[in-house]
């Protein structure tokens, strides 16, 4: 039985140990106020706003965040709700997010740095892109997927890139163009690619020969052929692979450039050089961009985001929670490849015309000081990362902040539950005690933040995100509908009562789906078009202190969430099955110190089939193919049976117990109840033997591994 630390006393009947009742155990960390000097400055910094985004004046207090864009025509109607809940946002409005994001910005900022571009090898210059540079690279490279490519407005480019600046280049020509966007993280494998290929039906797929990766040149093109190959299993050709070079000149992978399909960037962009491209006035709301996330069943959804709702959103929260000037250097460390990148490193800093910072490595490359020299030499202002990169630079350097003379003004964490003593040291070792931060809270499917204090205006509370933000109305349900009050302690589901102009406009090519997953479980008359009817489901378990801040437990489904990285159970247990002899396959995460969890796989065999090493193997490459590298299992399990309801779902929860060493709880529901005991033996035992000796489980990752797999 797991002990619960944190100032928590343990409960008394451990058999009954339920969320709510860990929830009532947490202790509550005090405030923590900004400067005089950060709210002397901060974008917002009187308190009329909170009543001027109040409830009563939804949906048309979003006008604010639209009329920070540049329209081609302003829009007549805010929120359309005709076709609930697929909501429409400035209808009547058009725009374009690249002239948004660079034209609008060069009569006055011409020769001011857009984009700051690190590459991962210390030595190698650091590349400074101009607001005009910027503008003449995405005219390039938008008339070349229109001569070249023949890519179409409506249609999808899907991108394979690393955290290169020929990324946001080519995302922000697709916006010219009105062009879809479809990212795939790079850090992906090329079947997963291929997957979401075929899904978006791209013709064109962007990719890079290679990149730097623990000082280690990455062969990345290998990773294209995989992709084209599967997508063509799905029945998709790809027709054109455009490849960016690494290195001028040079080639960094060992996989051939295939003739006719395959094309290096540099050669056929000499007819497109210096060609200018009239941005497409696009309606607010066609889509933008297409981002992939992994869910409970099934394959990824594609989540589509919308040009003017979303791009409004991410400037208003751009320009408000992360208190972004024109004249910061902005640096988010997170990947492009992933939703915070696409709001937080390209949409929202440039439209607001400051400077983003673009890494391309490990930030402990070469060493524990890499991103404090970074944040050092550039005078970064913001600072904006994930609590899996906090707990790695504390471990391997938690002294280093001190070394190096930066002075961050603010700060962000995102993409996790942060503990609160990774927040404390974040805030005095990182932020040297100056910096505000912000813990937000939110998710690919929402464009922009849903919980954050407003720096100027709420304090912080370590461990907590804060209160909703503006114009974002929360409630907490518990199963049957009815409201978890704040302050009880007790925890629930926590939705959004109302829409906001960042939300996804529906999943790619399944709309049923969409209503099913976010919006089915609380409505109450599928035919209603008013939005009071429709909370959208998030999927992630809450509690709401008395003061109205927001403690966030994690998904209530089954993702598992590895170093901020959202991992579908069905995804990694499908690629597990692929292996031959492989009949059932079961997913689970295990608290691990640095990345938050770690994968952990169950197996049960074919009949006659015997259990070697071979097959844990086997198992582990092909979700390393599948999935990538982030995905690898810790470690996997062959096991004679899964425990299963009598209805024959596996019980996640059960086995997730015993990787954790947590108690297993009720079993007596099962149907072979007797299985347990013999896997928590053989599983705990060779755990311990092998040193993976478990530690005290704080209650909230407690609570997280009671909540996983409670969806079954
Ligand atoms: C979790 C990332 C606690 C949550 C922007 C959510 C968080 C999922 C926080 C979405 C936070 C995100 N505190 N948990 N500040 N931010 N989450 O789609 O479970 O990659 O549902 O979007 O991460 O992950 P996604």
């Amino acid at each position: 039985m797991a002990k619960i630390k944190d100032g928590a006393t343990e409960a008394t009947d451990p058999e009954k140990v339920s969320e709510a009742q860990i929830a009532v155990h947490w202790r509550e960390e005090g405030y923590y106020f900004p400067s005089a000097k950060f709210i002397g400055q901060a974008n917002v910094s009187d308190p009329s706003i909170f009543d001027r985004f109040s409830e009563k004046n939804f949906p048309e207090c979003f006008k604010e965040y639209g009329d920070l864009l540049s329209w081609d025509q302003y829009w007549h109607t805010t929120l359309d709700t005709s076709n609930a809940p697929f909501w429409k946002w400035f209808v009547g409005g058009r725009l374009n997010a690249s002239y948004n994001c660079v034209d609008r910005h060069l009569a006055t900022d011409r020769n001011k740095a857009a984009i700051i571009f690190v590459p991962e090898l210390e030595d190698d210059e650091t590349e400074v892109i101009t607001y005009q540079e910027l503008y003449a690279r995405v005219n390039e490279f938008a008339a070349l997927l229109e001569g070249f490519c023949d890519v179409k407005t409506g249609e999808v480019a899907t991108f394979h890139m690393p955290m290169v600046p020929e990324l946001p280049v080519a995302m922000l020509a697709c916006a010219r163009l009105g062009v879809i966007h479809s990212q795939v993280f790079g850090g992906f494998s090329g079947a997963a690619c291929g997957g979401r290929i075929a899904d978006s039906k791209s013709k064109v797929l962007v990719t890079i020969d290679g990149y730097y990766r623990g000082g280690v040149l990455q062969d990345h093109k290998v990773k294209a052929d995989e992709a084209v190959a599967r997508a063509l299993e799905e029945g998709v050709v790809v027709e054109k692979v455009l490849v960016f070079r690494r290195n001028p000149g040079e080639y960094a992978s060992n996989s051939p450039m295939v003739p006719g399909r395959d094309f290096f960037v540099d050669e056929i962009m000499p007819p497109y050089k210096g060609k200018l491209v009239d941005p497409v006035s696009m309606p607010a709301e066609a889509p933008l961009f297409i981002m992939y996330s992994s869910g409970t069943t099934g394959k990824p959804k594609g989540c589509q985001h919308s040009t003017g709702g979303y791009l409004s959103y991410v400037t208003g929260t751009s320009k408000y929670y992360q208190d972004i000037h024109p004249e910061d250097t902005y640096w988010c460390a997170a990947d492009i490849g992933w939703i915070t990148g696409h709001s937080y490193i390209v949409y929202g800093p440039l439209s607001l015309g400051t400077t983003t910072v673009m890494y391309e490595g490990i930030p402990t490359y070469p060493d524990a000081g890499r991103a404090w020299r970074i944040a050092e030499r550039l005078g970064v202002t913001h600072f904006h990362t994930a609590p899996t990169t906090i707990r790695t630079l504390r471990k391997v350097g938690p002294d280093e902040p001190k070394k190096y003379n930066y002075h961050f003004r603010h700060m962000t964490t995102v993409g996790e539950p942060i503990e609160p003593d990774v927040w404390r040291w974040y805030y005095d070792v990182v932020g040297k005690g100056e910096a505000v931060i912000v813990d937000t809270w939110w998710q690919t499917e929402n464009g922009g933040f849903l919980g954050s204090g407003l720096p100027a205006l709420n304090p912080m509370k370590p461990g907590s995100c804060g209160p909703a933000v503006i114009g974002i109305f929360p409630k907490i349900l518990d199963e049957n509908g009815e409201e978890v009050v704040a302050g009880s302690g007790m925890a629930g589901n926590i939705c959004i009562r109302n829409p906001w102009p960042g939300i996804f406009q529906t999943i790619w090519g399944d709309p049923d789906r969409f209503v099913k997953t976010y919006y089915e479980k609380y409505n109450t008359d599928k035919n209603s078009k008013d939005w009071h009817d429709w909370p959208y489901f998030a999927n992630d378990g809450a509690m709401q202190a008395s003061d109205g801040y927001y403690r966030i437990l994690g998904r209530v489904d089954d993702v598992i969430n590895v170093s901020g990285h959202r991992l579908g159970t069905k995804e990694l247990e499908s690629a597990a099955i692929m292996v031959d002899g492989v009949a059932e396959a079961a997913a689970v995460p295990v608290v691990d110190d640095v990345r938050g969890h770690a994968v952990e796989m169950y197996i049960a065999l074919k009949p006659g089939v015997s259990p070697d090493q071979g097959i844990e193997q086997q198992v582990s490459s092909m979700i390393e193919k599948e999935i990538g590298k982030v995905a690898r299992p810790k470690n996997v399990w062959i096991v004679a049976d899964m425990p299963k309801t009598r209805s024959g779902k596996i019980m996640r929860r059960v086995i997730a117990s015993i990787s954790n060493f947590t108690d297993v709880g009720d079993i007596t529901t099962l149907a072979n109840p007797e299985v347990v005991e013999d896997i928590r033996h053989y599983v705990q035992s060779d755990k311990v033997a092998s040193g993976d000796q478990p530690r005290e489980l704080t209650a909230a990752e407690l609570a997280a591994i009671l909540a996983f797999g409670s969806s079954e």
